[in-house]
């Protein structure tokens, strides 16, 4: 395979004033490509090329430190752009979803809350998750391209914590994105969508 660069599922300013069109100029255009860009030069020389992008990012972990990073942070926006909608967030989770959160969470609020708390204390760049491990949905954090992918579990809602994701529209008040993300941009169905696939 090789990696190739999506279109974004909305327009550069249908996030606004949330996430503004400058930040997804840079973030999707620039950054997002650089990675494919970068990926796909690395992938030539790999024996993972004919595997799957979620086997390169597994069998690169560790291993072969340059590919790892832009397979995963390839991985990794590619779902971030589709884990966002106009009018996202709010309070309304489909119902499964959201009784397996309040089983294994406490509550939506809480999820909510240690969700945000991860990308607060995630130290330099990375990324807070949701994930599904060993049949319960849990909050993880991540360093720079990691993913809960190489930790034994599978993604299923994720927020880039990179400066590049904020830096425009927040300066460096991380905690009022990490909010902003969650209130107003979050796009649940999308979630649900990943959440019944790691159930089967
Ligand atoms: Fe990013």
């Amino acid at each position: 395979m090789s990696f190739s660069l999506p279109d974004l599922p909305y327009a550069h300013d249908a996030l606004a004033p949330y996430m503004s069109k400058e930040t997804l100029e840079y973030h999707h255009d620039k950054h997002h490509k650089a990675y494919v860009d970068n990926g796909n030069k690395l992938l030539a020389e790999s024996d993972l090329k004919d595997k799957s992008l979620e086997e390169i990012v597994k069998g690169s972990f560790g291993k072969n430190p340059g590919l790892f990073n832009n397979a995963g942070q390839h991985y990794n926006h590619l779902h971030f752009w589709k884990w966002m909608k106009p009018n996202g967030g709010g309070d309304k989770l489909p119902g499964a979803l959201e009784k397996k959160i309040m089983a294994d969470l406490g509550s939506v609020a809480k999820m909510k809350e240690d969700f945000i708390q991860g990308g607060v204390t995630q130290f330099g760049s990375g990324w807070s998750w949701l994930a599904v491990k060993d049949g319960k949905i849990v909050v993880m954090k991540t360093a720079n391209g990691e993913s809960p992918l190489v930790h034994g579990a599978t993604p299923i809602l994720g927020v880039d914590v990179w400066e590049h994701s904020y830096y425009i529209d927040y300066r460096n008040r991380r905690p009022d994105y990490l909010k902003a993300f969650v209130d107003n941009l979050v796009n649940w169905d999308y979630v649900d969508e990943l959440f019944q696939k790691a159930a089967k």
